[in-house]
């Protein structure tokens, strides 16, 4: 009889296999896992909606529109009518789009229309109230989706929506939280009276008959029902006599728009993300091309040497941002260059891992030109494989705080995202240039980056985030923690984040996660952190397709965001 090998290399084998096979073993999943298919959103009840349809027998695009219009319902902090958004896709087929649903500048607008008689910005004129509203977007955006791919008719989609507005909503606690923080604002606002339920409490069951109407004339007329006639008869009446600029004319020329997203590879994924008006998608390119050459994985998940790469591609991005990107339809972005191989390389020719670089001598890279906090994302997946990435906002929480009591609903402060004055911040500290100054029916500028993933040729995830100028690192950061530290989605989701953005000049950190002695190393070397208490970073909600086809959900524990699927 044959003795058994007492060989220990023998032995060791399958432990060095194992070992050595370490990274790429896929990360076990730790979120919700369903067989077919998954929403991912800031409130339960907007992600079983949208789950709803898809069970019978709706696709992910159905799917989009009844949960961003559940959002409206279920999460008014950022849900909207009154705001716009943007999506990226990609069908089952492999194909991939993006559609383009942001606020325009009203036809009144102007340039300099946010600065006194001294040229100096007029606080509060673009962040709060009726001056601060651009014509919305977000229903053009969901019609636009229904009438390319939509399967099920408009008034069974909505039909759930328009029941959970009439029948009501309990409050979370986080919500009664947000109500009770921005309630003096919202009542300032509006005059000292509101039909918004400001007052409610945690558990509190809140309707919205207003809103259920409009949405009725929404399913029964679609784009026009809100554009033209009683509905924008009244919007543009409200807006105008709280002193805002925007008219029928302004809602009637109103149209989303299709647009080719920004699609790139970094090591063997495929990264489909917003094109320009939001400069999510050109942003997170030339960040990922800058760490490309640099083995990251190698580093350890915030660890210095990866915080360092990360925030001095950052730094270099967000320069070239707030410089070159606006609106594609009033200036020529030098996307080519901005992306290409040469251009990028030499903006990270000076970075060393020996000391910070500093924005002050950063400045946007030299390209010749040939002329001259609220959101909310979703990711959804169906059972065919089609995956939808949405991110819609009204800019501040609920907006610019105006609530039409008549149609029940909030408008956004959009116009505070472009830049009122050369070189003076907005209100996420990001300082803009001529490229994205105001004109009438222009696109402010946006960070916003929902984003699909390609893995060997295959869909892998869906991601994307609220939190202004941050989303962008949050979205990079998603993606590498799965990628790079093979960490499941839910557990990238909930990682700590950082975040810089060229200016100001300061890193900044999530309070937990980061050790002191990180940032005292950090700080020698030269990085400016900010030592002030930071709020979260992004409120990340992403899918991810596991090797068995399955979907892993990552629901950011950091708010009420839910995983719903089947
Ligand atoms: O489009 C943008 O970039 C901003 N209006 C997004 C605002 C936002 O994410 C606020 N949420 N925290």
């Amino acid at each position: 009889m044959k003795r058994p090998s007492t060989n220990p290399l023998v032995c060791l084998l399958p432990a060095l296999f194992l070992f050595v096979n370490c990274k790429t073993l896929p990360a076990e999943p730790t979120g919700l896992v369903t067989e077919n298919a998954m929403v991912v959103s800031a409130r339960e009840e907007a992600s079983k909606i949208g789950v709803e349809i898809m069970k019978n027998g709706g696709n992910a695009f159905d799917a989009m529109v009844t949960t961003e219009m559940a959002l409206v319902v279920a999460y008014p902090f950022a849900g909207n009518l009154g705001g716009g958004g943007f999506m990226v896709y990609r069908k089952a087929d492999g194909d991939v789009g993006a559609l383009d649903y942001r606020e325009k500048a009203p036809l009144a607008a102007h340039r300099d229309m946010y600065l006194d008689s001294l040229g100096n910005v007029v606080p509060d004129m673009s962040t709060k109230g009726a001056t601060a509203v651009g014509v919305p977007g977000t229903v053009a955006g969901i019609i636009a989706v229904h009438e390319k791919f939509g399967s099920l008719p408009l008034e069974e989609i909505l039909a759930p929506v328009i029941r959970l507005a009439e029948n009501g909503i309990v409050v979370t606690a986080n919500q009664a939280n947000r109500f009770a923080a921005v309630r003096d604002r919202i009542l300032e606002v509006n005059d000292s009276v509101t039909t918004f339920p400001i007052d409610s409490k945690v558990n509190d069951m809140v309707k919205y008959p207003a809103l259920a109407n409009t949405l009725k004339r929404i399913a029964e007329d679609g784009h026009d029902g809100f554009y033209k006639g009683k509905i924008a008869e009244t919007l543009a009446r409200f807006i105008q006599e709280k002193g805002g600029f925007i008219t029928e004319e302004d809602l009637a020329k109103y149209e989303a728009k299709w647009r080719q997203p920004i699609t790139f590879n970094y090591k063997d994924l495929r990264i489909i993300s917003m094109s320009p008006p939001s400069s999510g998608g050109v942003t997170i390119n030339q960040i990922f091309k800058m760490i490309e050459p640099y083995d990251i994985g190698k580093y350890g998940h915030n660890s210095e040497k990866a915080i360092q790469l990360f925030t001095e591609a950052a730094r270099r991005a967000y320069a070239d941002r707030n410089y070159y990107l606006g609106d594609p339809d009033f200036i020529d972005i030098p996307v080519d260059v901005l992306l290409s191989s040469d251009y990028i390389n030499e903006r990270m020719s000076d970075f060393s891992f020996d000391a910070a670089s500093e924005s002050s001598k950063i400045k946007e890279g030299n390209i010749q030109m040939a002329e001259s906090m609220e959101t909310t994302h979703y990711s959804i997946v169906d059972k065919e494989g089609n995956a939808v990435s949405v991110t819609t906002t009204l800019n501040g929480a609920y907006g610019s705080k105006l609530y039409c009591d008549e149609l029940g609903f909030f408008l956004n402060n959009e116009m505070d995202d472009f830049s009122a004055k050369a070189g003076v911040p907005n209100m996420f500290g990001l300082i803009g240039a001529e490229a994205n100054s105001i004109a009438p029916e222009k696109r402010m500028l946006s960070s916003m980056t929902p984003t699909i993933v390609e893995k060997n040729n295959k869909l892998w995830m869906v991601v994307g985030t609220p939190g202004g100028s941050t989303i962008i690192t949050a979205v990079a950061q998603t993606i590498l923690n799965s990628y790079e530290f093979n960490m499941s989605m839910q557990k990238a989701v909930n990682a700590p984040r950082f975040h810089h953005q060229w200016l100001p000049d300061v890193v900044i950190f999530e309070p937990q996660g980061f050790s002191k002695e990180l940032k005292t190393d950090l700080k020698t070397k030269g990085y400016h952190i900010n030592e002030e208490r930071t709020p979260i970073i992004g409120k990340v909600d992403a899918i991810r397709v596991l090797d068995n086809g399955k979907l892993e959900g990552g629901a950011d524990k950091r708010g009420d965001d839910t995983a719903v699927g089947f």
